[in-house]
C-alpha cells in the first residue's frame, strides 16, 4: 500500500515529497496539533493501514507525554549516534501503531546542525517506505525545523482554531510554503470549532485571503468540534478513540482520516 516516490538521497538534497508523508502544521501554537497528530495515526491504524507517529517538535517533544509513554529509546539517542533512526520505533500497543519518540528529559533538540537535521529527515523518508503512512508532528511557526520536515510530506495539514490569532498564523504558514513551493499540497484543519458549521465558516474565512492575497485555495481536510472528552483522553492518558469512540471529535478524526486515504 505504500506510495511513495522518492529514493534514499544525499543529505543536502531536499527529498521528492512522498504522498503517504502527511505533515502536521499549523502557525499558532496550542491549536491541537499533537492532540491531532496522535489521534490522526490512530484512526489510520484503524483503517487497516501501517503507521508511524514521529515526533517532530524538537524542541518540545511531548507526542510520548501525551501517550503516557516511557519510551526506551528517542530521537535524542538517534542523533548521539546510539541508535538507527528505524531502531529508534516504540510500539504504541493501544493505538497499535508505531512512534518515534522525541528527546525524553532536558535537552532540546531545537538546535541541531544543519547536516544532522537533513540526515534525520532523508531517514525518515527512508522509512516512510515500510509504512502506508507516516503522521509528523511539528513544531509551532515555521522555523528551520518545521521547514525541513514539511519538505518531503506529500501533504501538509495545517491546523487552526476560529481565533483571528491563529487564522493569521495558518495564513502566514500557508503564505510561507507555497512560496517555498507553488505544488504544495496544503490543507486546512479548522480544530476546536463549534459546530460543524462555525468551522466550515472559519474555513471559508481562510480560504477567502488565500485566494484574494496568493491565488491559491487549500483544501479543507476537515472541522474537529471542540469536545470536553479531548482534555479527559489527554488527562487520562488513554486515547481518544479508546476512551470515547463516538465522541464528536473522534467522529470527525475518523471521518477526515477516511477522506486523506483516498486521496
Ligand atoms: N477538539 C478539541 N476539543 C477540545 N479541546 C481540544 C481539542 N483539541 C485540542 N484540545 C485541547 O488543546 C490542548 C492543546 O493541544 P496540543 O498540545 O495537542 O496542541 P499543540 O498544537 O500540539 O501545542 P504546541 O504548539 O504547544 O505543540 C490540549 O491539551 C487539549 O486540551
Ligand atoms: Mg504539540
Amino acid at each position: 500500500m505504500s506510495d511513495f516516490t522518492s529514493m534514499a538521497v544525499p543529505a543536502n538534497v531536499t527529498p521528492l515529497r512522498q504522498r503517504n508523508i502527511f505533515a502536521v502544521a499549523s502557525g499558532k501554537g496550542g491549536v491541537g496539533k499533537t492532540f491531532f497528530s496522535i489521534t490522526l495515526s490512530h484512526a489510520l491504524t484503524k483503517l487497516g493501514r501501517k503507521t508511524l507517529l514521529f515526533d517532530g517538535d524538537l524542541g518540545l517533544a511531548n507526542v510520548d507525554i501525551q501517550l503516557g509513554l516511557m519510551p526506551k529509546r528517542d530521537l535524542g539517542q538517534v542523533i548521539d549516534g546510539v541508535v538507527t533512526l528505524a531502531g529508534s520505533t516504540t510500539r504504541y500497543p493501544e493505538g497499535g501503531f508505531d512512534i518515534i519518540a522525541g528527546r525524553s528529559g532536558s535537552g532540546s533538540l531545537a538546535n541541531l546542525p544543519p547536516a544532522k537535521l537533513s540526515q534525520l529527515r532523508n531517514d525518515l523518508t527512508d522509512m516512510a517506505r515500510s509504512y502506508d503512512n507516516v503522521v509528523i508532528d511539528l513544531g509551532a511557526g515555521v522555523d528551520r525545523n518545521v521547514r525541513t520536515f514539511s519538505g518531503p510530506a506529500g501533504v501538509s495539514l495545517v491546523v487552526t482554531t476560529d481565533e483571528p490569532t491563529s487564522i493569521t498564523d495558518a495564513y502566514a504558514f500557508l503564505k510561507l510554503s507555497y512560496q517555498a513551493n507553488p505544488l504544495a499540497d496544503l490543507r486546512v484543519v479548522v480544530n476546536m470549532a463549534q459546530t460543524r458549521n462555525e468551522g466550515n465558516k472559519t474555513y471559508e474565512t481562510l480560504l477567502a485571503a488565500c485566494r484574494k492575497f496568493l491565488g491559491k485555495s487549500p483544501q479543507l481536510a476537515g472541522v474537529i468540534r471542540r469536545d470536553m472528552k479531548v482534555r479527559e483522553s489527554i488527562k487520562t492518558q488513554t486515547p481518544l478513540l479508546v476512551r470515547s469512540p463516538t465522541s464528536d471529535a473522534a467522529q470527525d478524526i475518523m471521518a477526515l482520516a477516511q477522506r486523506l486515504t483516498v486521496g
